[in-house]
C-alpha cells in the first residue's frame, strides 16, 4: 500500500476513535444530568405537599449529610459533579460539532437525510437554550433567588408559587421543559446508538421507546408544578 495511503488510513482510524471517546464523554455526562434531574423533579413533587414538606425538603438538602459532612457539604459535592459534567458535555458537544462541520467542508459532500439534520439542529439549538434557562434557572431559584412579583425570597416554597404564578415565567419554563424532553429523547437515542445497543431492529424500538419514556416522564414530571401553580392547585 502507497504510503500516503497508510497514513490516511492512520489518521481516518485516530480521528474514528477519538470522535467515539467524544461521544462516549457525552454519554456519560448525560447519564449524571439525568441521574440528577431525575432526583430533581422527584424533589419538585414534594410542593403538592405543601409549604412545610417542600420547605423541610429544601432545608434537608443543605443539612444531609451532617454531622459527616460540614453543612451544604453534599450539595456542595453535587454541584462540583455538575459543573464538572457540564464542562465535559459542552467540551465533546462542541468538538463533535466542529468535527462534522470540518468532515463536510473538506472531505466529500455526503447529503444527511432530512431527519438527521433536523435532530442535530434540535440537539444543538437545543442544548444552547438549555444552557440559557439553567443560567437563569440558578438566578431564580438558587444563587441569585429572584422574586419577578418583587416579594420576599426567604421562604422556598414562597419563592416557587410567586415565580409559576407569572404566566409568562411559566411559559419560558414550560418552553425549557419541552426542548429539555426533545434533548433528552434524541440524547438517550443517540448515546445507546453509540454503546452499540441500536444493532438490531427489536433493540432499536426499545432504545426509542426507552428514550421517549424517560424524556415524557423527566419533562412532564417537571412541568407538573408550574402548570399546578398558575392553575391556583398549588398556592400559598
Ligand atoms: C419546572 C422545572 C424546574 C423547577 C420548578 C425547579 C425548581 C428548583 C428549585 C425550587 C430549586 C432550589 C432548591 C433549593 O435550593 O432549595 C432548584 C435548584 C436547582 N435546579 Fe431546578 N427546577 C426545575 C428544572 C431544573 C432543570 C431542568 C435543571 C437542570 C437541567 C435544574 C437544575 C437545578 C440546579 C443545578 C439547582 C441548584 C441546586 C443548588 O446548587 O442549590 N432544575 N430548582
Amino acid at each position: 500500500m502507497p504510503v500516503v495511503a497508510t497514513a490516511t488510513l492512520v489518521k481516518d482510524s485516530k480521528s474514528t476513535r477519538s470522535t467515539i471517546a467524544l461521544k462516549i464523554l457525552m454519554a456519560g455526562s448525560g447519564i449524571i444530568f439525568i441521574v440528577f434531574v431525575l432526583l430533581h423533579m422527584y424533589g419538585n413533587l414534594k410542593a403538592f405537599q405543601g409549604h412545610d414538606d417542600f420547605n423541610e425538603y429544601a432545608h434537608h438538602l443543605r443539612t444531609f449529610g451532617e454531622p459527616m459532612l460540614p453543612p451544604s457539604g453534599l450539595l456542595w459535592v453535587l454541584r462540583a459533579v455538575l459543573l464538572v459534567s457540564l464542562v465535559v458535555h459542552v467540551y465533546a458537544a462542541v468538538s463533535l460539532w466542529r468535527r462534522a462541520k470540518r468532515a463536510r467542508t473538506v472531505k466529500y459532500v455526503v447529503k444527511k437525510n432530512k431527519h438527521s439534520t433536523y435532530a442535530s439542529h434540535l440537539m444543538r439549538w437545543g442544548g444552547v437554550t438549555l444552557l440559557l434557562f439553567i443560567v437563569w434557572h440558578l438566578l431564580n431559584f438558587s444563587i441569585g433567588k429572584v422574586n419577578v412579583t418583587g416579594g420576599s425570597t426567604a421562604d422556598p416554597y414562597n419563592l416557587l408559587v410567586d415565580s409559576f404564578d407569572t404566566w409568562w415565567l411559566t411559559l419560558i419554563y414550560l418552553f425549557a421543559m419541552a426542548m429539555l424532553g426533545a434533548h433528552l429523547h434524541h440524547g438517550i437515542w443517540s448515546s445507546l446508538q453509540t454503546l452499540g445497543l441500536t444493532n438490531t431492529e427489536r433493540s432499536r424500538a426499545r432504545a426509542k421507546t426507552f428514550g421517549l419514556t424517560l424524556a415524557i416522564i423527566i419533562a412532564g414530571g417537571f412541568s407538573l408544578v408550574p402548570i399546578f401553580v398558575l392553575a391556583g392547585v398549588i398556592s400559598k
